[in-house]
């Protein structure tokens, strides 16, 4: 670590865990060098679909029919019919024209604003933006200007400002922020696109499946100015990969143009089935969103009785503002040793001084567990 300058108490350390006999567990080797159970309060499973067993089953059977990797990019050999029947099904359920599938949610973001954004474009994006979509920004080559966090008249303040310095404006938005767990004012935000003439790009990654009409996130049936939804399939689906769903048009300039949808090897077919096989279960199961949201709210609400520390989160993800980076720590730390895995979350992925624990509420959760964490967490000294 000679050469890189990180103050000693942001430096971060890899761990392996592995998956427990609950769908609520996590398995560390202690320093004693004996598992421990750890119970999962920070990953983005949500309804705990990368153990469900029809999907486990759904990626099985692809892999013996389709193959384990695609081998290459889609345009070279790398396209199998799951990977069409999961983009019509998926353009289907968010009725959009067409959706495009992407290895990584991370690559599809960098693709939506390369479509969208060049050195002429203004891209105007909330303070709180997924890194994904700092980076595409940054590759774009569009100017990258900030508005407060949900703050409507930053926003406009920024569309009135930056409108005649150039010729396209873009604002990038996320519908459920991974670190606040704010929703966005979305029909708000889309009225002041439309009056300013400017595009807008959502990424619905922590929303789909839980929030808006049976999951299918706050921009269903929206359509202008929102010319890209991005989604992913390493949260609530509990497989990997991403997609992209837009217009027609959108998608071939997608297609034809985006280095980050050709050069990549195509999303793997299992990965791409086990999608397929979570998306019929949540159509088929209408209510999981509703109810993770009634029970995420009562998390809120014991944490809120047991602790002085600014509890914050609109749904499922839910903080506990602590401030300082070293207190922050300590909190996880002590939170483990009672068994809880829930991830302190610093800068800089977050702002100086807004150090704090991030819960992800899942299905596979209960009121037990509910109960214990609170009691826990009503100790902490
Ligand atoms: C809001 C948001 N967008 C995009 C991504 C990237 O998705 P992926 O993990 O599939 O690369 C994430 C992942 O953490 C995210 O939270």
């Amino acid at each position: 670590m000679r050469n890189i300058k990180i103050p000693k108490n942001r430096i971060r350390k890899l761990r392996t865990l592995s998956i427990g006999d609950k769908k609520y567990y996590l398995e560390t080797i202690n320093k004693k060098g004996f598992k421990e159970k750890l119970i999962d309060l920070c990953s983005n499973d949500y309804f705990g679909l990368s153990r469900d067993n029809e999907v486990i089953e759904a990626a099985h059977k692809s892999s013996r029919i389709e193959g384990l990797g695609s081998g290459s990019s889609l345009f070279i050999s790398g396209s199998r019919p799951v990977h069409n029947t999961l983009e019509k099904e998926i353009a289907k359920w968010l009725d959009r024209e067409k959706v495009l599938l992407f290895p990584s949610g991370f690559q599809a973001n960098i693709a939506a604003i390369q479509a969208l954004a060049n050195r002429n474009t203004i891209v105007i994006a909330d303070k709180y933006i997924h890194n994904s979509l700092i980076t595409g920004i940054k590759a774009s080559g569009g100017k990258l200007i900030r508005f407060l966090h949900n703050n409507l008249s930053d926003l406009e303040n920024k569309l009135t400002k930056f409108k005649p310095e150039r010729k396209s404006l873009l604002v990038i938005i996320e519908s459920l922020y991974s670190m606040e767990g704010s929703l966005a004012p979305l029909n708000k935000i889309i009225k002041l696109c439309n009056k300013y003439n400017a595009k807008l790009i959502i990424d619905e990654a922590h929303a789909l499946g839980i929030v808006g009409n049976f999951g299918k996130g706050l921009s269903y049936k929206l359509k202008d100015p929102i010319q890209i939804v991005c989604g992913t399939f390493g949260k609530a689906f509990g497989s990997g990969g991403a997609f992209l769903a837009c217009d027609e048009e959108t998608c071939e300039k997608i297609i034809q143009t985006s280095s980050a949808f050709r050069y990549t090897t195509a999303l793997s077919p299992a990965l791409a089935a086990g999608a397929l096989s979570s998306l019929q279960k949540i159509k088929n199961n209408k209510y999981w969103g509703r109810d993770l949201l009634a029970f995420s709210h009562k998390w809120k609400e014991e944490i809120r009785n047991v602790t002085n520390y600014s509890v914050i989160g609109d749904c499922h993800i839910i903080s506990i503002i602590i401030g300082s980076e070293d207190d922050t720590l300590l909190m996880q730390k002590y939170l483990e040793k009672n068994g809880f895995l829930a991830i302190a979350i610093r800068p800089p992925t977050i702002p100086v001084g807004e150090s704090r624990i991030r819960i992800t509420v899942k299905k596979t959760l209960n009121e037990r567990i509910l109960k214990d964490f609170v009691s826990v967490l009503k100790d902490f000294k």
